[in-house]
């Protein structure tokens, strides 16, 4: 089975969130059980060149704007499966991944390319699967292509929903010269007055899917379905749940590389190690005894950082510490500041996307994981969390909800603790009945152990995957969705 990954972005070359880490981890666990899968992203500037292979494919041609524009791309077996890099410097030449006024045409270029790419390659896929609004040009194209490119005649598409709210909307009046201006393509496109590629991959893929059951669910009803969830509905029969999984080759505290101590079930002594060189990193007192909740994430709405402002004063009076890493909107990064100006011996703080090692860092010594989202499709440092013996706390939302299962002291079961409203006061409640826990050693030690016992790993993940994707390719051949 060849199965083409297209992803904008891929651990370890470049990354804004899980989306990154789930496109490096699925192909290298597809191609554990004999898939033959391959990954397609863009070559940005601020990849790591040194992760690229010397082999190099010259003048791929990719039919753009009424030309064919010869493009190079370069390989890599950095995700222990084939991977290629779309150089296109024109488009890709940026410091960040996203952001520009044409991220429409980038993207849309990448997607072209990436067909294009299989083609010279003679590699026929069964399916292209697409990930996130950037691969939505990959999908409408492809139900135009196979009706006249006999190449494409039998590869069926999967288009993956990360997060339906990222809808990568632009001018209509852009759809032509991106070669989508006629019917039915256009009106495929089309979401409230203005062009998406997000509903454009929902209407013509074959399959969808999302990132847990839960999801799945919750995209189908008007509160988290975006203005698409009527879609969503219509096709619910072509849309799977499959929660994400860990790379446990990357987030294992037993050999993780970049924390001071490793650790493991089994002897939990160097998670303590982990915890004072975390509160050393952030210039905080090394009182072992405190306990530290941390929170990773985009500061974006969907993380519930409102609701932690709102709270912020309460949870400085438990006493722990809070550690922040976290990048995106200012007014969340200014809330950080002033926290952390107003108590700087409890609250730490980096604002800015810090790369892999601090992540690390953080997960292995906490000693909870804060996950208050309004949305979570799937979320995955409560998963790394668990692994490392850092409870998490969550809203019961998407996958939190499906992995997340809360405390029961009365018969010592749950890996963590889950609140359901998306309430300050319900968030601070949480907090204190974790807080009340784990001022008795032997029953936190439980709730840890519960936690890292999970077997979260992406095999069988990769093996609902697989199962989809035979039942995709056999599904009947159809120009119409
Ligand atoms: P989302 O994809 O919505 O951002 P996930 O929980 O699926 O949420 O994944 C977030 C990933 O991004 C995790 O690997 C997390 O460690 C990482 N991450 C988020 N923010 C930062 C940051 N500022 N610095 C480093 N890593 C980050
Ligand atoms: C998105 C979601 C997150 C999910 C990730 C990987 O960015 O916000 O919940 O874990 O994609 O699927």
């Amino acid at each position: 089975m060849r199965i083409a990954i297209l992803s904008s972005e891929v651990v370890p070359f470049a990354k804004t969130g899980g989306l990154a880490d789930v496109a490096g981890a699925l192909p290298k666990a597809l191609k554990g059980q004999g898939v033959d899968a391959r990954v397609i992203l863009p070559l940005y500037q601020q990849i790591d060149r040194s992760l690229l292979s010397t082999s190099i494919i010259e003048d791929v041609p990719v039919e753009w704007r009424g030309q064919i524009r010869p493009t190079r791309v370069y390989e890599s077996d950095a995700v222990g499966a084939p991977a290629y890099l779309i150089d296109a410097p024109e488009y890709f030449a940026t410091s960040s991944i996203y952001g520009y006024a044409n991220d429409h045409e980038r993207f849309a270029f990448f997607s072209r390319a990436a067909l294009a790419l299989v083609k010279h390659l003679d590699w026929q896929p069964g399916i292209v699967h697409g990930n996130d609004w950037p691969c939505g040009f990959a999908m409408i194209e492809l139900r135009a292509r196979r009706r006249y490119d006999d190449f494409f005649r039998n590869t069926r598409t999967l288009f993956s929903i990360h997060n339906l709210a990222y809808q990568g909307a632009f001018d209509p009046n852009d759809l032509w010269r991106l070669g989508f201006g006629e019917s039915p393509d256009k009106d495929d496109f089309m979401l409230k007055g203005v062009a998406s590629a997000l509903k454009a991959g929902l209407i013509s893929a074959d399959a969808l899917s999302t990132v847990s059951r839960r999801y799945a669910e919750e995209i189908q009803t008007p509160e988290h379905g975006s203005g698409l969830d009527w879609l969503l509905r219509a096709r619910r029969n072509r849309l799977a749940g499959i929660t994400n999984g860990v790379d446990y080759e990357i987030w294992n505290p037993e050999t993780d590389p970049h924390i001071a101590a490793n650790f493991s079930a089994a002897d939990l002594t160097g998670k303590r190690e982990c915890k004072q060189d975390l509160l050393r990193r952030f210039g905080m007192p090394e009182d072992l005894d405190r306990p530290i909740i941390a929170i990773i994430s985009r500061l974006v709405s969907q993380k519930g950082y409102d609701l932690i402002r709102q709270i912020a004063g309460a949870i400085v009076q438990t006493g722990s510490f809070f550690i922040a890493l976290g990048a995106g909107a200012k007014e969340y990064e200014d809330f950080l500041q002033r926290w952390h100006d107003s108590t700087p011996r409890q609250v730490g703080i980096y604002k800015g996307y810090a790369g892999e090692p601090l992540a690390h860092q953080i997960e292995a010594g906490a000693d909870m994981f804060l996950m208050p989202s309004y949305y979570e499709p799937c979320g995955l440092n409560q998963m790394y969390s668990m692994r490392y013996g850092t409870v998490p706390v969550v809203r019961a939302t998407g996958g939190l909800d499906d992995t997340v299962e809360d405390f029961d002291p009365a018969r010592e079961t749950g890996n963590g603790f889950k609140f359901r409203e998306y309430k300050a006061g319900a968030l601070l409640e949480k907090i204190r009945e974790a807080l009340y826990f784990y001022s008795k050693p032997d029953v936190w030690q439980k709730i840890q152990l519960n936690g890292m016992s999970m077997d979260n790993s992406w095999e069988a993940a990769a093996q609902k995957y697989t199962q989809l994707y035979q039942e995709i390719i056999e599904l009947p051949y159809r120009t119409d969705n």
